[in-house]
């Protein structure tokens, strides 16, 4: 059966890359979760998906110019609707201990701030570093900028890479095969029957996004496709 990531959460239901989407997706009954990854300017890795902060929340600026104190005063809720007034921007270390408290997966994108690919990059593996146990599968790393998954997989040969694909690269497997990648992440709209079948046939697992409907889900699944990123977790359910 298809997988479903709630992307940046339940992102439908609830303002993306906070807390009240990730408890809305676990409540739904998924079981990963998908965000976005940026640093402040003194460093401290953010679940943030946009440069500029004023779209999700009431602060201005861009995120990387801003420092830590300032964005833990923000309300990342209110854009979405009063209901989430206040709600935060988590940090990285806070959503790690969620994940492991509730034993959910992610996949942890890395959105660097411009400028920052390598700073990005280092702070995300040294967050998973310091709390993520030996024991426990480690989440998916992905990124369009493929310098942060090049350093991602020198720094790190046991870290699970998927590979974005927003436009189609007739070479994909050489990159793919260079980063070590566990997955290939396709943008819905580069999708063919033969894309999907040449990377299921070179042993790399298939990810689409952003799907919101549940005949292009159907359709995906029968094309072999192994997850999609929703914005709504219950796609399979409720919207068939
Ligand atoms: O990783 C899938 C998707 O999240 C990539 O696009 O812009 O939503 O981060 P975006
Ligand atoms: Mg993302």
């Amino acid at each position: 059966m298809l997988k479903i990531i709630a992307h940046r959460g339940a992102s439908a239901y609830a303002p993306e890359n906070t807390f009240a989407a990730f408890e809305k997706a676990r409540s739904m009954g998924a079981n990963c979760i998908e965000f976005d990854v940026m640093l402040s300017a003194d460093g401290e890795p953010f679940i943030f998906h946009d440069t500029m902060l004023n779209r999700t929340t009431n602060g201005s600026g861009g995120l990387g110019r801003a420092h830590s104190d300032y964005v833990r005063t923000l309300d990342a809720g209110s854009w979405f609707s009063e209901n989430f007034q206040s709600e935060p921007v988590p940090t990285l270390s806070d959503v790690l201990a969620w994940l492991l408290q509730f034993d959910m997966q992610a996949n942890i994108e890395i959105k660097a701030y411009p400028g920052y690919v390598k700073e990005t990059t280092i702070a995300v593996l040294s967050a998973l570093n310091s709390s993520w146990p030996h024991d426990k599968p480690l989440p998916l790393v992905s990124s369009f900028n493929r310098e942060a998954l090049t350093l991602c997989r020198t720094l790190s040969p046991e870290m699970p890479i998927g590979m974005l694909l927003h436009k189609w690269e007739d070479d994909w497997y050489v990159t793919a095969e260079n980063l070590a990648a566990t997955t290939v992440h396709l943008c819905w709209k580069v999708v063919t029957a033969a894309r999907v079948k040449a990377i299921l046939e070179k042993k790399y697992l298939v990810y689409v996004y952003t799907i919101n409907s549940c005949r292009q889900a159907l359709y995906l699944d029968k094309l072999g496709v192994n997850a999609v990123f929703s914005d709504y977790p219950d796609l399979l359910a409720d919207y068939c």
